[in-house]
């Protein structure tokens, strides 16, 4: 778009507000700074994020209409359907106003997170045009079309969610690998699935946080079925430097204190991300694991992660007997720790920004994955990368207990941490002049200058 023979050159970007679309979505926003673009972030009431870390963005929030018992039930998929009709009018009307104010810096493009696919409607009505970030892997993509269409053909039910068999036609994929909505809501989730995948988008381009050395071929897969460019310029928190802090909660610095003082590889780095909890059971479980395996841990342990009762599950006699071998806090800087050079291993629930995160430092992984797309991921890192190992039962603390020492004192992990590094290096050149992410992102570049 030119007006008055200048160039437009501001961004706006819609995040969908949970944790791990913010932190990609604010990313993004930090490397198209960094090319020259000014950067607005519309963003929900809801778990909006903190303008003072960010100081070279401006801020637009948009009125969500969620109730305080919408935002409480966990419905996640609820959540989403109902952003995506209360915003559309709030987004079309802020959005028309900067449109018709006639300012310098008119919007020249919108970035929206796949999963608020109103944006590209309002885009469209108001003639802008707008791009799509995908904050999930490619397999995902793949996985969740396929579960969608077998749910349409009545092929599976939520039965299939704990069963070994293979998907026919997607390997390494087993029917407990596909992406398994938390709701257990089959129908919501092809819906959304329908909505959030439109083949006919009229968006000028779909940015993938992922990069062609981890998933070029479902990449290509996917490339034949959309007209539009798929550019995959991840992983983005990796194009720093002065990447923007973007978590909803308060960071835990004390572990990085704790970890200055242990030995190189020798801490096991435990989180199950911002949303996924553990019962009661499995909190005993995982801390008795850990405590079990004689390794040096951090665990992330987030106020909300119990499910049901709030007793004081880890008890008294569980920290006196990991005195100092453990270090248990509610939030870490997660970046800073996967970088530090005492931690060996991660136990995650490998929601994609966290395997991005450990395979960018080349940390071999211990997945625990809990729903939706962190099932495909799990099953990539275990058997395509083969930079991990997973957890295939309910958790169980000798279970644990034997993976952690696989992986932290075995030669099997030896050789896995060997891969590890051997990727970390594969997504460095990525990132490098020439490199994949690099020209996707010129391309990306260019493409906005364009508009
Ligand atoms: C959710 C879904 O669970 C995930 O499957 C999907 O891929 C994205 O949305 P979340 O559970 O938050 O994500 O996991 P993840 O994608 O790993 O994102 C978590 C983010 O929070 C990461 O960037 C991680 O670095 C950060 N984090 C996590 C912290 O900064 N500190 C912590 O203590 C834990």
């Amino acid at each position: 778009m030119e007006k008055n023979g200048q160039i437009s050159r501001r961004l706006v970007l819609l995040p969908c507000p949970f944790q791990g679309h913010i932190n990609p979505m604010l990313q993004l926003g930090t490397i198209l700074h960094s090319k020259g673009f000014s950067i607005t972030i519309a963003h929900t009431e809801f778990n909006s994020p903190n303008p003072s870390n960010h100081p070279n963005f401006k801020f637009l929030p948009i009125p969500d209409g969620l109730s305080v018992q919408e935002i409480s039930s966990g419905d996640i998929l609820s959540l989403i359907q109902r952003l995506n009709v209360n915003c559309k009018l709030h987004l079309q009307e802020c959005l028309s106003q900067i449109v018709t104010g006639g300012q310098q810096d008119d919007i020249a493009c919108v970035i929206y997170d796949e999963l608020m696919f109103f944006v590209e409607t309002v885009a469209n009505f108001l003639k802008l045009p707008s791009i799509i970030l995908r904050t999930t892997s490619a397999a995902t993509l793949i996985a969740r079309t396929t579960l969608a269409q077998l749910k349409l053909e009545g092929l599976v039910s939520l039965e299939d969610s704990v069963s070994q068999g293979p998907v026919p036609n997607h390997h390494p994929l087993r029917f407990k690998d596909l992406p398994f909505p938390i709701s257990r809501k089959l129908e919501s989730f092809s819906q959304l699935v329908i909505d959030m995948y439109k083949i006919k988008t009229s968006s000028s381009a779909i940015i993938w946080n992922t990069m062609d050395c981890l998933e070029l071929s479902s990449l290509a897969r996917i490339q034949q079925q959309y007209q539009v460019p798929n550019l995959p310029i991840g992983p983005l928190h990796k194009f720093g430097p002065g990447l923007p802090n973007s978590s909803l909660l308060k960071e835990d610095a004390s572990c990085m204190a704790w970890l200055e003082k242990q030995t190189k590889n020798s801490v096991i780095y435990v989180s199950l991300g911002s949303i996924a909890a553990m019962d009661e059971r499995e909190i005993v479980e995982m801390a008795w694991g850990l405590a079990n395996s004689q390794q040096r841990f951090l665990w992330v342990f987030r106020p909300d992660s119990i499910r049901g009762s709030k007793n004081e599950v880890l008890s008294l006699i569980f920290k006196e007997t990991i005195g100092e071998r453990g270090c248990i806090v509610n939030w870490a800087p997660q970046k800073e720790v996967l970088a530090h050079s005492a931690v060996g291993g991660f136990l995650s629930h490998c929601g994609w920004n966290s395997t991005l995160e450990s395979i960018c430092e080349g940390i071999p992984m211990i997945c625990k994955p809990c729903f939706g797309d962190q099932r495909v991921n799990a099953r990539y890192v275990s058997h395509i990368w083969r930079v991990g190992l997973e957890l295939e039962n309910e958790l169980d603390r000798g279970e644990i207990e034997k993976a952690i020492r696989r992986l932290m004192a075995g030669k099997e992990g030896e050789a896995m941490r060997e891969k590890a590094k051997n990727l970390k290096e594969k997504v460095e050149l990525c990132l490098k002049e020439g490199g994949s992410s690099n020209n996707s992102l010129n391309k990306l570049v260019e493409m906005i200058m364009s508009f």
